[in-house]
């Protein structure tokens, strides 16, 4: 039985009892829904593992209240990070940094790295407070499946493989955070996401992108396949390149509006964003995504954004959708 937590004070300290008994609780963030458990209990992180099915060469972000309590879990932190850090937390950024010895292996997938972050929603801060302990969480999803950002996505995929849902309503941001590592003190973005590579490079100068430090994928968010609808997604770069509408195809146009030849014939058609806020298209990125595949359509058609600011990271998501098993 997975129980429905409210964001209240009842809901938090119900959360906190069953993470600090070793159970699993969904919980909202600013960027998607975590499925947490106690960082410092190998045994509770092994079930998260197991309720997202998850591989176990996949490394988990561990969660804090403040940059302080973070940097504690890191045996160095180098200028760059505490720049980024000072700047971006609490936010959508997370920091891979050497790990110090009282984090599990099963927690950083036994690489000599952890990835912390210190994230900015309300209710996942109090419940980190309250439960006084790190939390691991990784998006509250089946392993490779699109991220949720609401209660309910969660339960879709989850239901019954965990203690609880904390109910904070829709996320804001919709894309996961951005993951930063660190050669010496140029930060490399293993992922992208809500902070831009444009707002990283203005902070450090120099900045890399999508370094193997190891013979696997740093960040399942780099595997060629992730983030997949059931059905087949297309991509499209330019309005003139989509095929002629059809009954059985799904349109979302990310930014702008949807193109005049494509209003009417199609199962659906959606623009995420017509004033072209690409902040507004990445809130509802994932949501849309399960919409359209949930709506009977058997082609998900997408028009995507331009490669830079947050449209990387949304691209980024698209592509690695778009590749079938
Ligand atoms: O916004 C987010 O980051 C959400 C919320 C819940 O915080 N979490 C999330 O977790 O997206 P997950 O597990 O779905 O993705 C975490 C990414 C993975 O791509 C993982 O490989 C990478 O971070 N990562 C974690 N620790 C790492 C490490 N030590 N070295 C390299 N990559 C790491
Ligand atoms: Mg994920």
């Amino acid at each position: 039985m997975t129980r429905r937590l409210g964001p209240d004070q009842h809901g938090i300290d119900e959360a906190a009892d069953i993470l600090r008994s070793g159970g699993l609780v969904a919980m909202p963030t600013e960027t998607v829904y975590g499925l947490a458990a106690n960082a410092l209990d190998p045994v509770a992180v092994a079930r998260i593992f197991e309720a997202k099915r998850r591989p176990s060469f996949d490394p988990l972000i561990v969660h804090l209240p403040s940059a302080d309590q973070a940097f504690a879990l890191a045996t160095s932190v180098p200028d760059a990070a505490s720049l980024l850090a000072a700047t971006f937390w609490p936010g959508p950024l997370t920091l891979v940094l050497p790990r110090a010895a009282n984090i599990p292996d099963i927690v950083a997938a036994e690489l000599p790295t952890v990835g912390l972050r210190v994230p900015a929603h309300s209710v996942a801060r109090q419940l980190l407070e309250r439960v006084g302990t790190p939390l691991a969480a990784p998006s509250a999803n089946l392993f490779g499946f699109v991220s949720p950002t609401s209660a309910a996505h969660v339960l879709d995929g989850l239901d019954g493989c965990i203690d609880a849902v904390l109910d904070g309503g829709l996320c804001t941001h919709g894309l996961e955070s951005t993951v930063v590592a660190f050669d010496e003190d140029r930060p490399i973005i293993l992922r992208h996401g809500a902070i831009t590579r444009e707002q990283i490079a203005a902070l450090c100068g120099d900045v890399g992108e999508g370094a193997r430090i190891l013979e696997r994928p740093l960040a399942p968010g780099q595997l060629a396949r992730h983030y997949a609808t059931r059905n087949p997604l297309r991509l499209f770069d330019r309005a003139d390149q989509l095929p002629a509408p059809e009954a059985t195809a799904a349109l979302i146009v990310i930014a702008g509006h949807i193109p005049d030849a494509q209003r009417k014939g199609n199962l659906s058609a959606r623009a995420l964003a017509p004033s072209g806020n690409l902040t507004e298209a990445a809130a509802n990125l994932f949501s849309a995504l399960r919409e359209a595949d949930a709506s009977g359509a058997s082609e998900l058609r997408i028009l995507t954004c331009d490669d830079s600011g947050l449209g990387r990271a949304i691209n980024d998501r698209l592509r690695r959708a778009a590749v079938r098993a």
